[in-house]
C-alpha cells in the first residue's frame, strides 16, 4: 500500500516532523509566514492528511477541494479555525493537542498578568531609553499587588484550572465563571458566580474560554463597564472573544487599569492597532504555548494522531467522534 499523503502546512517542531516524514509521503510549506488558502486548497486535492496550525482556515471550500482527505491533524488546543461540523459531514477526522500545554499556557497568562500588573513591560522600555535618569524614587512606576487579590477566571476548564492553582500560592480569592459546575475548582476554594459578578469584584479577569458563537465578543462594552477602574484583563485564549473596540474605549478612558493580551481579533494585528499605543496594555503575538518542551510535544501529538488513524485506530485527541459513524475506523497504511 502506497504511504498516505500529507500536506503540513508549516515547518513544525522536528520531534513530530521527522515521524511524519518516515511514516508519511511528507509535503511540507517551508515558509515562515502561512501559505495562502488557495494553496492549501491546491494541496488539499491531492492528500489524505492536513497537519494544520490555528492560522489556516479549514472549511467547506477546502473540504470540496478535497476528496481524498481523511484527517486534519492540528497542532494547537484550540480548532474554531476548523470548521468541524462540516467536517463530519464527509467523514474527515479532526484532532487537536490537548492537556500537554495547559500549564505552559497558564504560566503565560500569569507572565501577562505579572507584567502588566507591576508594570514589567513598561519598566524595560524606560530603562531601555534612557528615561531612568534618577536613581530610586518613592513613585517610579508604582504598580497594583497581585498576591491577596481577587482574581476572576473566566472559563474553567484545564488552562483556567491551572490558572487557578497557581492563584493559591499568591494567597489570592479566586472567583470562576463557567456554563457548568466544576467541582475541582471548588477544592481549590475558589467561588463560583454569575460573569457579572465576577467582572464586579474582580481585579483581574483571566480568560479560558474557547472561541464559538457563544463566546464571541463575550467582554463587550457593557461587560467592561462592571470591571473595576482598578481592575486588568488578561486573554490569552482567543482574541474574537473581547471585543478590542470596546477594550481600547474602557483603557483609553481609564475605565480599567490596564490589559495583557497574547491574543487579538486579528492575527498578526496591524501596527496601527490603537491598543499599542497605551502603555497600560502588554502584548504578545500569540505565544502562550510556545515553550521549548511543549510545542515539541504537541508536534509528537499530530504525528500520533496521524500515525494512530492511519493504523485504523481512534486518533487519541479526537474532537469530532461522531464521524466514526460516517467514515468507520480501518487501516489504511
Ligand atoms: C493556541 O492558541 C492553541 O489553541 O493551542
Amino acid at each position: 500500500m502506497p504511504k498516505p499523503k500529507v500536506y503540513v502546512t508549516r515547518e513544525l517542531p522536528e520531534r513530530g516532523l521527522k515521524t511524519i516524514k518516515e511514516c508519511f509521503d511528507a509535503e511540507i510549506w517551508r515558509e515562515y509566514a502561512p501559505p495562502p488558502k488557495k494553496v492549501i486548497i491546491e494541496k488539499a486535492k491531492n492528500v489524505d492528511a492536513l497537519a494544520s496550525l490555528l492560522s489556516d482556515k479549514i472549511d467547506a471550500e477546502v473540504f470540496d477541494a478535497a476528496p481524498r482527505l481523511k484527517i486534519v491533524a492540528q497542532l494547537a488546543v484550540g480548532f474554531d479555525n476548523i470548521d468541524v461540523q462540516e467536517a463530519i459531514k464527509r467523514g474527515i477526522y479532526v484532532t487537536n493537542t490537548p492537556e500537554v500545554l495547559t500549564d505552559t499556557t497558564a504560566d503565560f497568562a500569569w507572565a501577562l498578568l505579572m507584567a502588566v500588573a507591576r508594570r514589567v513591560a513598561e519598566a524595560d522600555r524606560y530603562v531601555r531609553s534612557g528615561q531612568w535618569k534618577v536613581g530610586w524614587h518613592p513613585n517610579m512606576l508604582q504598580g497594583r499587588d497581585v498576591y491577596g487579590a481577587t482574581i476572576g477566571i473566566v472559563g474553567a476548564g484545564r488552562i483556567g484550572y491551572a490558572v487557578a492553582k497557581r492563584a493559591t500560592g499568591f494567597d489570592m480569592k479566586i472567583l470562576f465563571y463557567d456554563v457548568i459546575s466544576r467541582p475541582e475548582m471548588e477544592k481549590l476554594g475558589a467561588k463560583q458566580v454569575e460573569l457579572d459578578m465576577l467582572l464586579k469584584e474582580a481585579d483581574f479577569v483571566s480568560i479560558h474560554v474557547p472561541l464559538m458563537k457563544e463566546t464571541y465578543h463575550l467582554i463587550n462594552a457593557d461587560k467592561l463597564k462592571l470591571m473595576k477602574k482598578t481592575a486588568y484583563l488578561i486573554n490569552n485564549s482567543r482574541g474574537p472573544v473581547v471585543d478590542e473596540k470596546a477594550l481600547y474605549q474602557a483603557l483609553k478612558e481609564g475605565r480599567i487599569a490596564g490589559a495583557g493580551l497574547d491574543v487579538f481579533e486579528q492575527e498578526p494585528t496591524p501596527i496601527d492597532n490603537p491598543l499599542l499605543k497605551l502603555d497600560n496594555v502588554v502584548v504578545a503575538p500569540h505565544i502562550s504555548s510556545a515553550s521549548y518542551e511543549t510545542r515539541s510535544k504537541m508536534a509528537e501529538m499530530v504525528a500520533e494522531n496521524l500515525v494512530e488513524f492511519f493504523d485504523g485506530r481512534k486518533p487519541p485527541n479526537l474532537v469530532n467522534p461522531d464521524v466514526m459513524k460516517v467514515r468507520p475506523l480501518k487501516k489504511l497504511f
